[in-house]
């Protein structure tokens, strides 16, 4: 960590986080949260808690969640440092410039000095391509030829490396050359390591900006006019490369051309799969699209795409196998972070840009309109794998319809839905309602799209009474050592049946401080965690935990967690089981022996 345990601490107990929130939502209190609009996703009503006693932020509706300092990392954009800073200004506490570690300094050096020599880099490589050479003529007429303008060059700072070893090198001759190595522009050679060379060569460059305008890196496409790359000619060199992973980028964190669609109005983002059908797009007068570079959408791309308001997005997909699991992976990774999504597929083009160029912006918008919801997409795909000229095909198809429509959040949407399936397979609408409630028993769906997937039982039947008692224990024994003790040295409950690998983790979190007789506060835990999924799950389990108002009714509290969660353990191996009589025997001696657990706290 950048600053010191004891400094974050203070830092974070100086800015309360109700306070802090307060500054960029409206706040209003209820029982014993306040709540508002939730920043990070789009809502109509307020979902977004935030906890003075517990000092955490929670959102029921997308599960954003933590401390004040990351409040502000989401908020603004920032890294721990960075938020860190301007919380200690804004009470006007003077942070340490010692006492940092080694590491994280010069971390925090690597950033900075990479975002400069980026920043001097895209410079360089514009102006190139806008020089008299003729390297740089033909380049330009090889974009020219691509319908990208002058405008559009301008705007997305496109350049030119140039066809040398050294260009970049010599322009930042004055930075030491081990740093510009490290901001992903130069590789040392591996001959010499006294030798440097441009990393980017005779290469279109386009600049990667991040949402704090910083340019991040770069992806640099050969310079050739075949689609295929030089893959044809003898040397393999691929047609894209991006900046490596250094202390500034990683590339499946950004999204190519977020800097200039935010400014579109609207809520809706269009996202496509290359630099060049952003570009393309943009100039077509889709202002609002953007790109993932070549990696799957993740939580990351949630993330910014929350930042920049969001609320939906309409994921054009090459009409392929390969497109269509990329959207059906991309489907619940953006809804569950309160995305909208459609469906668009291609036709008659390899990409958007091939599209527009052939058949003009207006055929586009067409498209566009016509756009379909997830669910129809889903839907339509498992139509198209069943022959629905037979019983057989409209059974199957109509079951793993109702599937997909049990996760549908609102009543008249699965009615909606429904309907089309009973029009599609003969299906009575009735019947349809019955397989969907089958799926959906236990629970709402809606509760089933905010509970991160990874965190649900091992089990089919999603068990909330579990979850509560999983949520309900787990708040006990991070919070009250001596109970996580008692638990422990009981030996009852191993972390492995705990259902979900997050609440196993955590478990075995709790054990590990058990021994501590430190209380730990939700940011302290979250900062242990590293997976933002992990940190979810402490906020969630926090912010609605029950209070015990002596120990008796903690003791009695934590027997029927426990028990609750044995018992569906052993369910759930007997059912795993079913045909080892002797094991399942053994299982159901275990279920007795539960039942006459009793954990006593003095233990602890
Ligand atoms: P495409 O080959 O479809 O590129 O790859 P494109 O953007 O349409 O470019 P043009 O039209 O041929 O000029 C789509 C995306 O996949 C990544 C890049 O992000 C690219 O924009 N990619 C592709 C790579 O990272 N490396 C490659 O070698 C190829
Ligand atoms: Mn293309």
């Amino acid at each position: 960590m950048y600053y010191p345990p004891e400094i974050v601490s203070e830092v974070r107990a100086l800015n309360d986080v109700v306070d802090v929130v307060a500054g960029y939502v409206k706040l209003t209190p209820r029982a014993n949260n306040h709540f508002g609009l939730c920043p990070f996703h789009s809502e109509k009503t307020a979902s977004f808690s935030v906890n003075r006693d517990k000092q955490i932020f929670y959102c029921f509706g997308c599960g954003a969640s933590g401390d004040v300092v990351r409040f502000v990392m989401q908020m603004e954009n920032m890294d721990f440092p960075e938020a860190l800073k301007l919380l200690a200004s804004r009470v006007h506490f003077k942070l340490p410039e010692k006492g940092t570690s080694h590491e994280a300094r010069n971390n925090a050096n690597l950033r900075k000095s990479a975002a400069e020599l980026n920043k001097r880099a895209a410079r360089y490589y514009y102006d190139y391509l806008n020089s008299e050479n003729s390297d740089a003529q033909n380049a330009r007429k090889y974009l020219e030829e691509r319908g990208v303008t002058q405008v559009l060059i301008k705007r997305f700072g496109i350049g030119l490396s140039p066809a040398i070893w050294d260009g970049l090198l010599t322009h930042l001759s004055d930075a030491p050359p081990e740093e510009i190595v490290a901001a992903g522009l130069a590789v040392q050679s591996r001959k010499s390591e006294t030798r440097f060379y441009d990393r980017f060569r005779s290469r279109l460059t386009f600049p990667i900006i991040d949402q704090q305008n910083r340019v991040v890196g770069f992806g640099g496409r050969i310079l050739d006019v075949s689609d295929k790359g030089s893959n044809a000619g003898d040397k393999q060199e691929a047609k894209y490369i991006n900046t490596p992973e250094t202390a500034l980028f990683r590339k499946s964190e950004h999204l190519y051309g977020l800097n200039l669609a935010r400014k579109a109005r609207g809520s809706e983002l269009i996202v496509v799969e290359g630099y060049m059908d952003v570009i393309a797009m943009h100039q077509h007068g889709f202002n609002n699209t953007v790109g993932v570079l070549g990696t799957a959408l993740n939580d990351s791309h949630v993330r910014q795409l929350r930042g920049a308001s969001c609320a939906s997005v309409i994921l054009l997909m090459d009409s392929d196998d390969a497109g269509n699991r990329a959207a059906l992976r991309a489907i619940p990774v953006l809804t569950k972070g309160g995305i909208k999504v459609k469906i668009l597929e291609i036709p008659d083009a390899k990409d958007p840009d091939e599209f527009l160029t052939r058949f003009g912006a207006k055929r586009f918008a067409g498209l566009l309109q016509a756009a379909k919801s997830h669910i129809a997409f889903q839907v339509d795909l498992v139509r198209g794998r069943h022959d629905l000229s037979t019983t057989d095909g409209r059974v199957g198809f109509t079951q793993e319809a109702a599937k997909i429509l049990a996760t549908l959040p609102s009543a008249i949407e699965t009615d909606a839905y429904a309907a089309q399936v009973a029009a599609a397979s003969g299906i009575s609408p009735a019947a349809i309602h019955a397989e969907i409630n089958k799926h959906t028993s236990g629970g709402n769906s809606a509760q089933m799209l905010t509970t991160p997937h990874n965190m649900q039982p091992r089990s089919q039947r999603a068990d909330y009474g579990l979850i509560k008692a999983q949520k309900g224990l787990l708040h006990l024994v991070l919070t009250a050592p001596s109970a996580a003790r008692a638990l422990k040295k009981s030996g009852f409950l191993p972390t492995g049946e705990m259902s979900g690998d997050i609440y196993a983790r955590l478990l075995a979190l709790a054990y590990e401080n058990a021994e501590n007789s430190a209380k730990l506060s939700p940011g302290d835990i979250m900062d242990m965690l590293e997976n933002p999924d992990e940190q979810q799950a402490v906020g969630e389990i926090f912010i609605d935990a029950p209070e015990y108002p002596d120990t008796s009714a903690m003791e009695k509290a934590l027997n029927d967690m426990v028990k609750k969660i044995k018992l569906a353990w052993l369910d759930n191996q007997i059912e795993i089981q079913k045909t080892d009589l002797k094991a399942v025997n053994k299982l159901h001696f275990e279920k007795k022996n539960t039942l006459l657990l009793n954990i006593t706290m003095r233990d602890g």
